[in-house]
């Protein structure tokens, strides 16, 4: 039977596919690290306090993107090209969504209406990592090789998710509601969008690995096209709400580290 379960294991047990995921996985992550390691850089004089937390976010990712690549060299495996069509960053990038890498590789301070931008790029994207680390941690969560990565790293991208939730009210509060919410529309339509795509390109490389048969690769494109209609109708709106988390202040404080990978 097809279920997320089964063709995660299969991705897993293949030496090819498990470095294309790894690879891929790896890339996503120490882009965001690279990304708000520029932002702390460049925060604005008022947002100063600010700071630390997104340092301490890139420093989660880049953390992450040591751990994807720890779990491949530790099967004597080394990292592959990410293909094009499988970069999730670069594509969102692309259609001008969150801060571009122009204005991230100059040395001009943001504003805050750039903060916001990044706040809410954050809101949307960090909403699809704790929800594909969620669904990792409940099938693979006790796997003698994963599992204690994927339980971190799934802790991780819900405390970013949570951090985006209290800046975002802040802000809000601050009286840039209608922007926020503005640019969580957009940035949530252009995601499930991206995600969708990426999610057909990586199917379709893994499964010219694996040697899928055309059924099995025809039915899960059909089942990411559902999942993007789904979105697009109504899914969309779980990624632009915003509620006072829990927990408070989930960045605050040095970044976690693991002796074993970092
Ligand atoms: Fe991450
Ligand atoms: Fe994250």
């Amino acid at each position: 039977m097809l279920s997320a379960r089964s063709l995660f294991q299969e991705i897993l047990d293949n030496d090819e596919s498990f470095r294309l995921f790894c690879s891929i996985a790896a890339g996503g992550e120490s882009q965001g690290g690279w990304e708000n390691a520029r932002i702390a850089a460049l925060v604005p004089a008022s947002e100063r306090a600010l700071a630390p937390r997104i340092s301490r976010h890139g420093a989660d990712e880049d953390k992450h993107g040591r751990i994807f690549d720890a779990l491949m060299r530790k099967r004597g495996l080394q990292p592959v090209d990410v293909p094009a069509d499988t970069d999730y960053t670069m594509l969102l990038e692309r259609r001008g969504i969150g801060l571009s890498h122009e204005k991230l590789k100059s040395d001009h301070p943001l504003t805050v209406p750039d903060i916001v931008t990044y706040l809410a790029h954050s809101r949307v994207t960090e909403q699809r990592a704790s929800e594909e680390m969620e669904l990792l941690r409940r099938h693979f969560g006790d796997h003698p090789d994963l599992g204690r990565a994927v339980r971190m790293i799934s802790r991780d991208e819900d405390n970013h998710l949570a951090y985006c939730h209290e800046e975002l009210l802040r802000f809000a509060a601050a009286g840039h509601g209608r922007a926020i919410q503005r640019t969580l529309r957009e940035c949530a339509l252009a995601e499930i969008r991206v995600y969708r795509d990426v999610s057909l390109a990586v199917m379709s490389h893994m499964g010219r690995v694996l040697g899928w048969p055309r059924p099995k690769a025809a039915l899960l494109a059909a089942g990411i096209r559902a999942v993007y209609v789904y979105e697009r109708a109504v899914g969309w709106r779980r990624m632009v709400s915003l509620r006072m988390p829990e927990r408070r202040d989930a960045l605050g404080g040095p970044a976690t580290t693991s002796p074993e990978f970092a």
